[in-house]
């Protein structure tokens, strides 16, 4: 039937750019499929800002909320489905004990929130009103950010690939987060749509997010004023890329170097330097199978450094940022660079390849010391899935972040406590430096002891690339991938990082 085709193909359409607002409206007037209000544990009776609707609906939310078995304990919820009132359903959803919710408790409340009414309640449109639950220190605003970050985050899905039952999906049309804070929430969508972005690079096949692909993204932000500047390999070549080429001659697809530089007018100049293999096999020193299934992600670092020039040019921070990448495959092809070879970085210092599966380091000693040099920003940052021993050390909950400046390094720890991107600082004393001392030239591109500080010596071992800039390395190889759904990410790409950034880039003075 020609209705229902076109009522598919703008289904899809809708589906692709969830309408997102704010509106300052109370509970009764709210028409949307459902409505999610929140409740702190002891609940007992109805909300106060629930006290119209339920007098409209009859006292039917107050005959849910004040039994016995509803306490208003995290995620603990009730639904309440009467007539004469605008929402198609009201939902009291439990927010705990008061003095436990935290900003990012309130993210993960909005994403659960927002996955309940479309998975369980097959909503189409849902209004959120949890940014009016009070989370200490914080304001009106920052709460109304974290809410729509929160339920933006959660909905997504890379499902692209996907060819059969598609449209039997449960698909989100709308959200409406009810505050007055409307730049806020403007903000939050912003950063959400900026880190699935990443997201959509982390994911996306290791034979499609080649190199070449992953330049192209980063040209598509031109349209935002930013300029970008894409060294090719012959252009690698002649700038002097040489461990970035080395790392990249085991494979038959091309290596490139990138730059993007937003101008914002601020005074200061931020660098953010990323990780970009789009896949790691390990090169001779080949992976087993289970460590390969998931390093198309090793170009994550590079992801979130674009994703990051986007959203500070989608939000015209008032700063000068430049992101650089070298982005490789690391393969094992017949001319592939091997254990006991010597490659000479773009500043100059030598390194003895001790393992060719320690490739990230060796292609951001050529970006950071080009990055220091030819670009001289006032601060630079890394951010690298580095090391499997950054992950055994951290799990995913939270990066590591190593480096000398410490005034960076607690402005890092700040921003990730209060956009739940946490980062945990790993010490950085002279033996660890000198565990990357090596025999046949300058440094070595893996720690002397085996197993031993593996995150660590990955860290000192770049620091050889950075001169006098304050600088910090991030290792993002725990928080980068998820294996797992929580309430606000699912099975793949987290876009970690982009959120912190942009709130350390905010704050940085
Ligand atoms: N890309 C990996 C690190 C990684 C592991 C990221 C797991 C995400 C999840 C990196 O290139 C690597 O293989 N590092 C080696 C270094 C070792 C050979 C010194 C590692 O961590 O095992
Ligand atoms: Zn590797
Ligand atoms: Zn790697």
């Amino acid at each position: 039937m020609p209705f229902s085709i076109i009522n598919l193909k703008y289904r899809r359409m809708i589906a692709v750019f969830m309408d997102v607002r704010s509106q300052d409206k109370k509970a009764e007037d709210v028409e949307a499929d459902v409505l999610v209000v929140g409740c702190f544990e002891p609940c007992g009776s109805v909300p106060d800002n629930l006290k119209a609707l339920d007098s409209k609906a009859g006292g039917e939310i107050a005959n849910h909320v004040s039994k016995d078995d509803f306490s208003g304990e995290r995620k603990q919820w009730r639904s309440i489905c009467a007539k004469g009132v605008a929402p198609g359903h009201i939902i009291v959803l439990g927010a705990g004990k008061k003095d436990k919710l935290d900003l990012e408790g309130l993210r993960k409340l909005a994403g659960f929130a927002t996955r309940l009414a479309r998975d369980k309640f097959s909503a189409k449109s849902v209004a959120l009103q949890l940014s009016e639950l009070e989370v200490k220190g914080s304001s009106k605003a920052e709460r109304a950010q974290a809410v729509t970050e929160g339920a933006v985050l959660s909905d997504y899905r890379f499902d692209k690939y996907k060819t059969v039952d598609k449209d039997k999906r449960k698909v989100l049309e709308s959200l409406v987060i009810l505050t007055e804070e409307k730049d806020a929430v403007t903000k939050g969508k912003t950063l959400a749509d900026c880190a699935l972005f990443c997201r959509d690079l982390q994911d996306e096949c290791p034979s499609n997010m080649t190199p070449e692909a992953l330049a192209q993204k980063a040209k598509g932000l031109e349209k935002l004023g930013v300029k970008v500047t894409v060294f090719d390999k012959a252009a690698c070549k002649k700038e002097g890329f040489e461990a970035l080429l080395a790392v990249n001659r085991g494979s038959v697809n091309e290596p490139r170097m990138v730059v993007m530089e937003y101008d914002g007018k601020g005074s200061k100049k931020v660098a953010l330097v990323g990780k970009g293999i789009t896949f790691d096999s390990g090169g001779l020193d080949i992976k087993p199978a289970d460590g390969m299934l998931t390093m198309k992600m090793d170009m994550s670092g590079a992801a979130v450094v674009l994703s990051t020039v986007k959203a500070a040019a989608e939000l015209k921070l008032p700063i000068k940022l430049v992101g650089v990448f070298g982005a490789t495959e690391n393969m094992p092809g017949q001319n592939a660079y091997k254990q006991g070879d010597v490659v000479k970085a773009y500043n100059g210092k030598t390194i003895e390849i001790m393992h060719t599966d320690a490739e990230g380091r060796v292609v951001l000693a050529d970006a950071l010391s080009y990055t220091e040099a030819k670009l001289k920003p006032d601060v630079m940052i890394d951010l690298a899935t580095l090391t499997g021993a950054c992950v055994v050390a951290l799990g995913s909950v939270c990066a590591g972040v190593m480096g000398k400046h410490q005034d960076i390094i607690d402005q890092l720890k700040s921003s990730g406590n209060s956009t739940g991107e946490r980062v945990w600082q790993l010490p950085f004393w002279q033996e660890y430096h000198d565990m990357v001392k090596a025999d046949f030239a300058d440094v070595r591109n893996t720690g002397s002891v085996k197993r031993q500080a593996g995150a660590i010596t990955a860290g000192t071992f770049l620091s050889n690339f950075v001169d006098k800039v304050p600088w910090a390395h991030i290792d993002i190889a725990g928080p980068a991938w998820s294996d797992k759904s929580n309430d606000y990410t699912g099975k793949g790409g987290t876009g970690f990082g982009v959120r912190l950034l942009i709130d350390f880039l905010e704050n940085y003075k």
